[in-house]
């Protein structure tokens, strides 16, 4: 059967205050996770091939760094633009723009952020990753939280409503296997 790996970025700067979107590098615990990577996808895969598919941003590639196959890199699959809230923690947002936070709130898919990008935006620009997806075999895709929410919903055919909420957990290999019957997903964690 077609599988596919996911994997966000090891855990980041900006993840360590909730900050949103910029270009930051891996925290000590996000580079253990990168440390840690290749061994786990090489016992995954036994002796088949992969090509890796990152975003252009620091946080993926840092991740896929010691990764000893392929790669390529995705503008599309940049995690999505806060606009004028990037370099923001979920505070200072809710401080600074309460209007823009409380309508977040109410349609988190449909919510665009000013200068920025909403779900709907992202489900968008992911079109072409997502057919060449469906002709490729053994990809790895190393991105972010807002993008794999994106890409797992459609293949798990999940709607609007819940796919922006959906938990894509740092530090954890998802395995999406197609079979007779849908998708099936395993999930892998390491332990930092
Ligand atoms: O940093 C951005 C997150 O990956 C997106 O999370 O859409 O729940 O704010 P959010």
């Amino acid at each position: 059967p077609r599988s596919v790996l996911f994997s966000r970025h090891g855990e980041s700067l900006y993840n360590l205050d909730q900050r949103l979107g910029g270009d930051p590098s891996l925290s000590p615990n996000g580079r253990k996770y990168a440390e840690a990577l290749p061994g786990l996808i090489e016992k995954l895969l036994g002796d088949q091939s992969l090509t890796v598919w990152t975003s252009t941003m620091r946080r993926t590639a840092e991740t896929a760094a010691g990764l000893p196959y392929k790669k390529l890199s995705w503008k599309a699959l940049d995690e999505l633009d806060a606009g004028l809230c990037d370099g923001l923690t979920y505070e200072d947002v809710e401080r600074e723009y309460p209007d823009e936070y409380a309508m977040r709130d109410e349609n988190k898919f449909e919510f665009r952020y000013r200068g920025g990008e909403s779900y709907r935006d992202v489900v968008l620009r992911l079109e072409p990753v997502i057919m060449e997806l469906e002709r490729q075999q053994n990809i790895m895709i190393v991105s972010h939280q807002a993008v794999l929410r994106c890409i797992y919903a459609y293949f798990l055919d999940i709607g609007p409503e819940e796919l922006p909420y959906l938990k894509i957990p740092l530090h954890t290999v998802m395995k999406l296997t197609w079979t007779a019957y849908g998708c099936d997903v395993q999930m892998y964690k390491i332990d930092i």
